[in-house]
C-alpha cells in the first residue's frame, strides 16, 4: 500500500489531498496544527489516517514526524508540503522584516524540515516524490513582468522554496528521489486570489491524477498542473 505525508491538512487544499489519497485508498499521515479539523476523516479511514500535531516552523516537529512514520510502518511514497502562510500585507510600507521571516520560516525552512525527517523513510521507497506546493507568484519572471499585485513576503518565500526545490534535485541526484515544484491552481481558499476559480476539491483530484504519473517527469520545470504547462522559474 502507498503512503503519503501531507502538510497543512487542517483545510484548504491540503484537507482536500488528504480526502483524496484517503478514498484512493492511501496511507495517510496528515499533518496540522489542529487535527480536530479533520477528525470526520480520522473516524472514517481510523486505520489509514495517521494524524501528526505539530507545527513546521517549530523544531520538535522534525522528531515527531520520524516517530510517528516510525510507529506506523516506516513507510512513505510521497511527501506533499502544502502548509502555507499568505498575509495580505500589500504596499511596501505594509511590510516589515519581521513578515519576511514569518513567511521563510513556513515555505522554507519549515519545508525543509519536514522534508529532512521524512528523507530516511522515502530512500526505501521504489518510486519516491516529493511535491512542493509552490505558487505562481513564486516566479521571479512573472513579477517581472508586472503581472502580479506585490505580496513581498509570500512572492520571495515562494520563490525561495523553488531554489529548495532545485537545489534538493541536486542533491539528491545519487538517489531515486524526485522533488517538483507545483503551482496547484487559482484555488477558492481562505488565502484565495482575486481571480481564484478552482475549487480545492477539483485542485485535489487534479493534483492526484498528476502525481500518478509524476515519477516519468524532469524535475528541472516549475508546474502549472492545473493548465497543463509549465511556468517560467
Ligand atoms: N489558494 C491559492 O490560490 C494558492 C495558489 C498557489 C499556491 N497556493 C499554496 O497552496 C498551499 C495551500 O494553500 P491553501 O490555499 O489551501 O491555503 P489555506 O486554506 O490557508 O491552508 C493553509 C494550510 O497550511 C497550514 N499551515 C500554515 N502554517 C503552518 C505551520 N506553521 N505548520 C503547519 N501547518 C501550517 C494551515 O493550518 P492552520 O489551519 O493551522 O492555519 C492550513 O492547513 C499553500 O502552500 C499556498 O501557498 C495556494
Amino acid at each position: 500500500m502507498n503512503s503519503v505525508l501531507i502538510t497543512g491538512t487542517s483545510k484548504g487544499l491540503g484537507y482536500e489531498l488528504l480526502k483524496v489519497f484517503l478514498e484512493k485508498g492511501w496511507n495517510a499521515f496528515a499533518l496540522a496544527r489542529n487535527t480536530k479539523s479533520f477528525s470526520e476523516l480520522t473516524e472514517k479511514f481510523p486505520e489509514r489516517c495517521i494524524p501528526i500535531e505539530c507545527d513546521i516552523t517549530d523544531d520538535n516537529c522534525g522528531n515527531i514526524i520520524t516517530q510517528t512514520i516510525y510507529e506506523n510502518g516506516a513507510s512513505l511514497d510521497l511527501l506533499i508540503n502544502n502548509a502555507g502562510n499568505a498575509e495580505k500585507c500589500f504596499g511596501l510600507e505594509n511590510v516589515n522584516p519581521s513578515d519576511l521571516e514569518t513567511h521563510f520560516k513556513v515555505h522554507v525552512s519549515g519545508t525543509f524540515r519536514v522534508i529532512k525527517s521524512a528523507l530516511s523513510f522515502l530512500k526505501q521507497s521504489d518510486s519516491p516524490l516529493i511535491v512542493n506546493i509552490s505558487s505562481r507568484k513564486g516566479s521571479i519572471q512573472k513579477i517581472i513582468a508586472g503581472e502580479y499585485r506585490i505580496l513581498i513576503p509570500y512572492q520571495v518565500a515562494k520563490c525561495a522554496q523553488n531554489m529548495l526545490t532545485a537545489c534538493l534535485n541536486q542533491e539528491l541526484k545519487e538517489t531515486n528521489i524526485k522533488v517538483f515544484a507545483v503551482h496547484p491552481g487559482n484555488l477558492k481558499t481562505d488565502v484565495a486570489p482575486p481571480d481564484a476559480d478552482t475549487e480545492p476539491e477539483e485542485a485535489a483530484l487534479n493534483m492526484y491524477n498528476w502525481i500518478r504519473s509524476a515519477d516519468k517527469l524532469p524535475t528541472d520545470k516549475f508546474y502549472d498542473i492545473m493548465n497543463s504547462k509549465n511556468l517560467e522559474w
